[in-house]
């Protein structure tokens, strides 16, 4: 039996990925970890364990290890690709000081290591179209360096320590449970919340702008998918490219209007926003984690609109 530590249980995966662990391994065998001023509440709360738990806190990681005998962890704790590029530091200091923190509790305690790498991960150099899973990667931004450096190390830990340390590169994250916040795939969500409550949306991503995206339910199966996988297949570790669409906002917002024909788009392009994803893939190649551990998504961008689009009504957004 697994026992499981989620760093970043609060926020946009973690808030949904613990209560998927929860009903795999039993409530009791999956740890929130949270830090202060992100409580869990409610089903989190209330299904299993919880502890604060700050990446930046090597000692604090190392005791909660510790005292629920975790052999896993999934490392969620990190800031998104526009908000870290105000606080640029902070970014640095939880995605890879952080991240050094839960690989040497890691190396000493025997751990399986999941931290997810992004699309952010690639850059202007990049080929941005069927992206290859070993390419070039010079992004610009500080949350891109520090998830290649994230990738890096993680290998690095795992070749050098025989640490089992996997991941994804996750392209944005579509749900309607806990918003991202401070992305910039962020819109491809704001546009279903802005739909369902009769609102025209201001897009801040130019049209003809591709980016890979995923919705929640098939970014969860991705996670536990790759940490049960027989490690004698992974030929890759850090990190593996998977999507399971890519769209530009005249397409997400095309689908959404088949469902809502009321609705309106206006384009409010932002200029920091626009930069990151220009410099992002438009489509990724997820050739390798298909055949290294079977990753297969369910969600097109019909069937996500039409489930997100009820889900949120059901929540009376
Ligand atoms: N969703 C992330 C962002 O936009 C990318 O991984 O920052």
């Amino acid at each position: 039996m697994k026992n499981i530590l989620v760093i970043g249980s609060t926020g946009q995966i973690g808030s949904e990925l613990t209560v998927r662990l929860r009903g795999l391994y039993g409530g009791a065998h999956v740890v929130a970890g949270y830090v202060h001023g992100a409580e869990p509440v409610g089903e989190l709360l209330e299904g299993g364990p919880s502890a604060v738990c700050d990446v930046t806190d090597g000692e604090g990681l190392a005791r909660v290890v510790r005292q629920y005998s975790v052999d896993t962890v999934y490392n969620l704790a990190a800031l998104l690709s526009v908000v870290a590029e105000l606080k640029p530091r902070l970014a640095w200091k939880i995605g890879v000081d952080g991240l050094w923190n839960v690989l040497e509790v890691a190396r000493e305690s025997g751990l399986s290591v999941f931290t997810p790498s992004s699309i952010g991960a690639f850059g202007p150099g990049t080929p941005p179209d069927h992206t290859p899973q070993d390419t070039i990667q010079r992004p610009r931004t500080i949350y891109g360096i520090s998830k290649v450096t994230m990738e890096l190390i993680s290998d690095y830990y795992h070749m050098r320590y025989g640490v089992d340390t996997r991941g994804v590169r996750f392209p944005g994250l579509i749900s309607y449970v806990t918003p991202p916040g401070g992305g910039t795939t962020d819109y491809a969500v704001d546009i279903y919340y802005s739909a369902v409550r009769g609102e025209t949306f201001s897009c801040p991503i130019a049209k003809g702008t591709y980016m890979d995206m995923m919705y929640m339910p098939d970014a969860l199966n991705a996670c536990v998918r790759l940490m049960e996988a027989d490690p004698a297949r992974l030929l890759h570790r850090n990190s593996f490219n998977v999507t399971a669409m890519s769209f530009d906002p005249d397409e997400v917002y095309h689908a959404i209007k088949a469902l809502c024909p009321d609705f309106k788009m206006e384009y409010q392009v932002d200029a920091v926003k626009q930069a990151i994803a220009s410099s992002w893939p438009n489509s990724l190649d997820d050739t390798c984690a298909r055949e290294e551990w079977d990753w297969q998504p369910h969600f097109d961008l019909p069937a996500m609109t039409a489930d997100l689009i009820s889900r949120l009504r059901q929540r009376g957004v």
